[in-house]
């Protein structure tokens, strides 16, 4: 038996992809609001990476009558929680990863009091997962600070953002203490290298014309945020694991030239720098070196590293999704290939989703025993999935035979890491029923075990169908991994 008796099979969501009612019961707008459909990959990086958001584009998002925002819908989960979770039951989840929307909890940000309608919301969610036996993980901020804290403080760059955040946390730890156990403080910290906007909440106005300097200084206060949340799930919750998450970049050297190994190391580090932080607690030297050649001052304040210092992650998790290619001298003529905020040389020897995601299973391996080896703790994937145009065939049915090969394959190689050593105690499906995309924030671009019947203008009966890889999952969960 490679995976361990109680490994946590289940799926993934995050509130703003999934959950709809924007406005309802008292919600505020999240940064993820404003995210209109973007047609391509190419329309969302120049909105939101290359182009910095400001207060004005916001506004606009926010009085546009005439545009689409697919994220306010998401697929209603809102709405269909109940039915939703009985499917993820059927399939036998022993775990279902999701977020709680600050906005919900607290609609601007800055209030002192929660809105008791959104913690109630959560209440129902979390009772439901329980009834049928399935371990909610709870991701704190998945993308979606309230744009109040965006428009008004200059999210993460302004350090009072932490006294938010440790504010709506340990709100809800008091809450749910009874009722969740596993937390992660921020999805995809790096993402912020990015993108300041996604990753931080930070708009225009508030950034200086040194980027690297407001990146990092952001960066400082999410992971202060991140050991503050450490610090009260221990206090408030018995038996609490709180853990961080990392959009994992592996990367392989493009020939065994040093020049591109050295170039190779580099970028895992600017990758590992945020886990580095997280798990070992202090800055690894290679990024005060790094501070010190690009002439970047992170402001701390007395107590902060001491505080890093204490207050680590009890385990890793990752996202994982595709590796890419490092090499020292890149010209026009080198193929480039990208993923969500992940950029690379494209590696020949490996296959594409159709969105240019580079599949790669035993580059799975490979960062696991990497991870695993250097901070010797707990791991956890908390997502992974192929993005597919999922097709109704003619008998009515989604043959999502690729799918099922692509998952297949993956676990294959987690089985062959845990064999290695590995200590992992479980994974999460990204999108396990379909949800708006991230990136695109289109809803062709699909995950799910489960179909909704939903098109990227939010048009549709919204009505649930399982998939062909429905009943293939559940037979993995069945017998924990040993048919695949
Ligand atoms: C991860 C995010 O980067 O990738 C998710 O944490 C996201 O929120 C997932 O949905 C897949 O990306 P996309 O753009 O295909 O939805």
């Amino acid at each position: 038996m490679r995976f361990q008796e109680g490994f946590l099979w289940g799926g993934a969501l995050a509130a703003n992809q999934c959950e709809g009612a924007w406005n309802e019961d008292g919600k505020g707008p999240s940064i993820a609001d404003t995210a209109p459909y973007f047609g391509s990959k190419q329309d969302y990086e120049d909105y939101v990476c290359f182009h910095m958001m400001s207060k004005d584009d916001v506004y606009a998002c926010l009085n546009d009558q005439e545009g689409c925002y697919p994220k306010r819908k998401g697929i209603d989960f809102y709405h269909h929680y109940q039915d939703d979770i009985k499917l993820f039951a059927e399939m036998g989840f022993k775990v279902l990863r999701m977020s709680i929307a600050w906005s919900r909890i607290f609609p601007h940000g800055d209030e002192s009091e929660p809105n008791e309608k959104g913690l109630a919301f959560y209440d129902r969610v979390f009772d439901e997962c329980l009834k049928y036996g399935i371990e909610p993980l709870v991701t704190l901020s998945h993308y979606e600070t309230p744009l109040g804290l965006a428009l008004d403080y200059g999210g993460w760059l302004n350090r009072k953002t932490i006294g938010f955040y440790e504010n709506y946390v340990k709100t809800v730890f008091l809450r749910y203490k009874d009722k969740v156990k596993y937390w992660l403080t921020f999805n995809e910290i790096n993402v912020i290298l990015h993108s300041l906007y996604i990753g931080g909440a930070i708009l225009k106005e508030y950034t200086s014309n040194n980027h690297d300097q407001d990146c990092f200084q952001a960066i400082h206060h999410l992971f202060l945020g991140s050991a503050l949340a450490v610090k009260w799930g221990h206090e408030l919750i018995p038996g609490a694991q709180i853990g961080c998450m990392l959009a994992r970049r592996e990367s392989y050297p493009a020939t065994c030239k040093p020049e591109d190994n050295l170039q190779c190391l580099e970028e895992d580090q600017m990758n590992l720098f945020f886990t580095d932080v997280q798990m070992r607690g202090y800055y690894p030297t290679y990024m005060n070196k790094y501070f010190k050649e690009h002439h970047i001052h992170i402001h701390k304040e007395d107590g902060d590293d001491e505080l890093l210092k204490q207050y680590c992650c009890d385990f890793l998790s990752i996202s994982y999704y595709m590796t890419v290619v490092s090499q020292a001298q890149i010209d026009e003529n080198t193929e480039m290939t990208t993923g969500n905020d992940l950029f690379g040389v494209k590696n020949p020897y490996l296959d594409s989703s159709s969105w240019g995601w580079q599949i790669d299973p035993v580059g799975l391996r490979i960062t696991l025993r990497r991870l695993y080896d250097r901070y010797q703790a707990p791991l956890f994937i908390a997502e992974l999935g192929l993005g597919e145009k999922d097709m109704i065939s003619p008998d009515g049915k989604i043959h999502d035979s690729y799918r099922i090969e692509f998952l297949k394959q993956h676990f294959e190689a987690i089985s062959d890491a845990i064999e290695d050593g590995v200590d992992l105690f479980g994974l999460t499906t990204w999108g396990c029923i379909d949800i708006v995309s991230m990136s695109t924030s289109e809803m062709s671009k699909r995950y799910g075990f489960i179909y909704v019947d939903a098109d990227n203008y939010g048009k549709g009966t919204y009505q649930r169908m399982k998939k062909d890889s429905f009943d293939w999952y559940k037979k993995v969960i069945a017998t924990n991994g040993k048919i695949l």
